[in-house]
C-alpha cells in the first residue's frame, strides 16, 4: 500500500476543526482513505453497516472488478485459469502466490493427497446427527471438530502450522462432504482413492459403493474441477470476512473456517444455489416457460418478498465472469449427460433472456452470478441439491484459508472489533421486581 500525494479533508459544518486523513492507493482499483486516526482526532466513528464503502483489510490474493465484470486470482484471470490450470494448481497459487511449474504442481498435488483421510473417530460425529441434517449442519460440526484431532498444528503464530493446517483442510474438505452425503443416503463411507484427481476422488466417495467399481466421467470431473476452481476465492465476501474476524482473536484455523462454513450457509451467499435451483423446481411445477412472466411481476413487486435467485451480486455490476464459465460447463455437462433438453435449463436461459432485457434489472445492473448455472450442473451430475452449499464450502476453503494465513502474516493486523452507533436506552436504574 503506498501513500498517495493528496489527502482527504473532512470538515464538519458546525465549526469543528476539519482533519486530514492519509489516503493510500493499491495496485488496481479505488484508493482508500485510512480513518484509523478519526477517533482519537474527532471523538467520531464513521458509519457503514454492510461495508458497502470500508476496506477491511489490505490484501494481495483475489481481484475483483466489478464495473468490467473482471475477476483475477492473484493476477490471474479467471477465465485463464478454468481453462488452462486445474484446481490443485489453483490452490497452490492462492495459497503461496504462484501457479506450481509441473515438479511442484506434483509435490503440492502429493502433499495433499497424503492428508485425503480423516480420523476414524469422526464417523461417530456423524452417528450423532438426525439422517435428514442439512449437510451444512453437519459441516460446521465437523470442521469445528477438526481442531480437536489436530493439536500439532493449531499455533497461529507457527508458519509451519498455518501450513499443514491449509494442506489438512484442503484435502479433508472432500472426504467430510462426502461422508456428510453418505450417512444422509445410508450408504457405506467411500476411503478416498489417491490415485484419482482431486476432483475425480470427490466424485469417487461421493458416488462409488464397494458393490462394484466406478469409473469416474472425465467431462463431470471437468466440470466438478472448475466449479472448485471458479468457487476458489472471491475476496472480501461475507464467509471470508467471517473467517478473518474470527481468525482474528488467535483462534485456530479449523474453528475459523467452521465460521466460514456457517455464514457460507445463508441464501443471500452459499445457499443461493440451492435457492436458485429450488426456485427454478417451483417455477417448473406452477407450469414452466409459460409462467416466467408471471414470476418476474412477482420478483418486480417490492411487497412479494420474492427475488430472483441466482440473480445480482454486491460487486459485479456488470455479467460475473463465472457466470459465463459456469453456463459453459452446463451446456457441455447435459451435453454429455443426453440431457440437453433439461427443461431446469431450458427455464433457467430463458429466465436470464427475459431478465437481460427487462428495465428493473437493466436499471440495478443485475445480471446472473455463478449459482444461476452451478445449480443445474451439479443437478445434472447427480448432486442433490442440500449439498450445493457444502461442496462450495469445499471449494471456497482454499480462500478462506489463504486470507486467513494472509491476515496473520501481515504487521497491520490486530483483533476485528467493530464500533456502534447506540440507540438503545441511556443509563437507568434497575426497580425491584415488585415495581416493574
Ligand atoms: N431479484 C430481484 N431484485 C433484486 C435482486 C434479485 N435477485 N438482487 C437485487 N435486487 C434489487 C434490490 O431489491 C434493490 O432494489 P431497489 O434499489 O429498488 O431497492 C437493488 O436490486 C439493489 O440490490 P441490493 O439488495 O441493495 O444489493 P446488495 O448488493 O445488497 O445485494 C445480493 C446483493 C444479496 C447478492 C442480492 O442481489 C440478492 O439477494 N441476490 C439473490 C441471492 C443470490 O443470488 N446470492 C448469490 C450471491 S453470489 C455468491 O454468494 C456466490
Amino acid at each position: 500500500m503506498k501513500l498517495a500525494d493528496n489527502k482527504a479533508t473532512l470538515s464538519f459544518s458546525n465549526g469543528s476543526p476539519s482533519v486530514d486523513l492519509p489516503v493510500y492507493h493499491g495496485n488496481v482499483g479505488p484508493d482508500v482513505v485510512d480513518i484509523r486516526k478519526l477517533y482519537a482526532q474527532t471523538g467520531m466513528f464513521t458509519y457503514d453497516p454492510g461495508f458497502l464503502s470500508t476496506a477491511s483489510c489490505q490484501s494481495a490474493i483475489t481481484y475483483i472488478d466489478g464495473d468490467k465484470g473482471e475477476l483475477l486470482y492473484r493476477g490471474y484471470p479467471i477465465e485463464q485459469l478454468a481453462t488452462n490450470c486445474d484446481f490443485m494448481e489453483t490452490c497452490h497459487l492462492l495459497l503461496y502466490g504462484n501457479l506450481p511449474n509441473a515438479a511442484g504442481k506434483t509435490e503440492f498435488t502429493k502433499r495433499v493427497t497424503q492428508h485425503t483421510m480423516v480420523n476414524e473417530q469422526m464417523q461417530f460425529f456423524l452417528r450423532g446427527f438426525r439422517r435428514d441434517a442439512h449437510p451444512m449442519a453437519i459441516m460446521t460440526g465437523l470442521v469445528g471438530a477438526l481442531s480437536a484431532f489436530y493439536h500439532d498444528s493449531t499455533d497461529i503464530t507457527n508458519p509451519e502450522h498455518r501450513d499443514i493446517s491449509a494442506i489438512r483442510l484442503i484435502a479433508k474438505m472432500p472426504t467430510l462432504v462426502a461422508m456428510a452425503y453418505k450417512y444422509t443416503v445410508g450408504q457405506p463411507y467411500m476411503y478416498p482413492k489417491n490415485e484419482l484427481s482431486y476432483a475425480g476422488n470427490f466424485l469417487h466417495m461421493m458416488f462409488a459403493t464397494p458393490c462394484e467399481p466406478y469409473v469416474v466421467n472425465p467431462v463431470i470431473e471437468r466440470a466438478m474441477d472448475r466449479i472448485f476452481t471458479l468457487h476458489a476465492d472471491h475476496e472480501q465476501n461475507a464467509s471470508t470476512s467471517t473467517v478473518r474476524l474470527c481468525g482474528s482473536s488467535g483462534t485456530n484455523p479449523f474453528a475459523a473456517i467452521a465460521a466460514g462454513v456457517a455464514c457460507l450457509w445463508g441464501p443471500a451467499h452459499g445457499g443461493a444455489n440451492e435457492a436458485c435451483l429450488n426456485m427454478l423446481e417451483d417455477i417448473q411445477r406452477m407450469g414452466g416457460i409459460s409462467k416466467v412472466g408471471e414470476f418476474m411481476e412477482k420478483v418486480k413487486d417490492k411487497n412479494s418478498g420474492v427475488k430472483l435467485m441466482g440473480f445480482g451480486h454486491r460487486v459485479y455490476k456488470n455479467y460475473d465472469p463465472r457466470a459465463k464459465l459456469m453456463q459453459e460447463t452446463c451446456k457441455e455437462v447435459l451435453g454429455a449427460l443426453g440431457l440437453e433438453n433439461d427443461p431446469l435449463f431450458k427455464l433457467a436461459m430463458a429466465l436470464e433472456k427475459i431478465a437481460l432485457e427487462d428495465d428493473y434489472f437493466v436499471q440495478r445492473k443485475l445480471y446472473p452470478n455463478v449459482d444461476f448455472y452451478s445449480g443445474i450442473v451439479q443437478r445434472a451430475i447427480g448432486i442433490p441439491v442440500p449439498l450445493f452449499t457444502a461442496i462450495f464450502a469445499l471449494a471456497r476453503t482454499v480462500g478462506w484459508i489463504a486470507q486467513l494465513n494472509e491476515m496473520i502474516g501481515d504487521p497491520e493486523y490486530k483483533i476485528g472489533r467493530p464500533r456502534q452507533l447506540f440507540t438503545g436506552s441511556e443509563r437507568r436504574d434497575v426497580q425491584p421486581i415488585s415495581q416493574r
